[in-house]
């Protein structure tokens, strides 16, 4: 039984988004069969999170099928232009070409145009399902590491709403207060989209978890108090050598829970593992519109002609990380995850 929200679900023809952006105070969705709203869902952050990204692009690949085409070769074409369509959106979370790719794989292989509709949205499904199934092993292998009674730090969302299942950093935690071990968790709002403050608070205060929200300035100042014992965040794309990109501040974060000898955990399912990338240096990162800084909710806070940097995301070195939880298990450093075949 799943008790958890659902930021995308298959209602048979159409996809069901959550539109994030509306949370937490309206629970309104998106029903669409079309692939472009699901590319500006993404474009817009209305479904969001590394997986999810993977997930719904998926579908919108299986909705790319039901185009009406005379032959194979006419749909094939199609269907390939929105698989790019839907690829350009975010450029940092792996899991969007992972899946893409999945996609784009079974329409190669496809034998007619019914083998087509039928084998795309089987393998949409499919990417679902997994997604589900790998969050519940992040749980159950990261929970082991949490001692009872920890005070836990986490950045940006990593729930049910940026996952197929429970999350994948978020799981960690869901398991260890399942098990009973009197978590207190501190959420980082994480501007500038306040992720942490709206999302994640949201999440687990439903989940009937401990959390408190903090400024993103806060974290050091509790680590320092002894109040948090280990941080815990998931990722956008890890490479071979386990340097890993997850929202901006993250990085930071490390730095803290390094020099106060705290636990740096990063979570995430092996379809974030980037095996074509040596290092973090290759990591494309997401650049955001100057009014997501300036004009949070509508409102303008920053005088006009003052200029904004807005990085999506920040890469932590390898050598700032405890562990990577995956679905695999527990990895420890030195991390050496396999390169892709060529
Ligand atoms: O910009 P977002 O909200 O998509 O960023 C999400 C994150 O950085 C998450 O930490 C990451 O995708 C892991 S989600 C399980």
């Amino acid at each position: 039984m799943t008790t958890h929200v659902h930021a995308i679900e298959w209602l048979g023809s159409l996809v069901r988004l959550l539109d994030q952006t509306q949370l937490p105070l309206t629970e309104s969705h998106i029903d669409t069969d079309d692939p472009a709203v699901i590319a500006e869902a993404i474009r817009t952050l209305k479904v969001r999170g590394a997986p999810a990204i993977g997930i719904a692009a998926a579908y919108g690949v299986a909705l790319s099928s039901r185009h009406p085409a005379p032959d194979l070769a006419t749909l094939q074409a199609h269907i390939r232009s929105d698989i790019s369509m839907l690829g350009r959106t975010r450029p940092t979370a792996v899991n969007l070409s992972w899946s893409l790719r999945r996609m784009a794989a079974v329409l190669g292989r496809a034998s007619s145009v019914e083998d087509a509709r039928t084998s795309l949205m089987a393998e949409a499904l499919a990417i679902h399902r997994e997604d589900a199934e790998m969050c519940r092993r992040i749980g159950e292998f990261g929970s082991a590491l949490i001692v009872k009674g920890a005070g836990i730090l986490t950045h940006c969302n990593t729930g049910a709403l940026a996952t197929g299942g429970e999350g994948t950093a978020q799981s960690i935690i869901t398991h260890a207060h399942r098990q009973g071990k009197g978590i207190r968790v501190f959420a980082d709002e994480t501007r500038p989209l306040f992720q942490g403050a709206r999302l994640t608070a949201w999440e687990l205060q439903k989940a009937g978890v401990d959390v408190t929200v903090l400024t993103d300035s806060t974290a050091a100042s509790l680590m320092l108090k002894g109040l948090i014992n280990v941080v815990i965040v998931g990722a956008d794309r890890i490479a071979r050598n386990g340097d890993t990109a997850n929202k901006i501040g993250t990085y930071g974060l490390a730095v803290l829970a390094k020099h106060h000898g705290i636990a740096f955990i990063v979570a995430a399912p092996a379809s974030t593992i980037d095996t074509s990338m040596a290092s973090g240096a290759e990591i494309p990162i997401e650049d955001r519109s100057a009014e997501e800084v300036t004009s949070p909710f509508g409102f303008r806070i920053v005088p006009e002609g003052v200029s904004v940097r807005s990085p999506s995301f920040d890469v932590t070195p390898a050598k700032l990380i405890t562990a990577i939880v995956t679905d695999g298990g527990i990895h420890r450093p030195p991390f050496s995850f396999p390169a892709a075949e060529r």
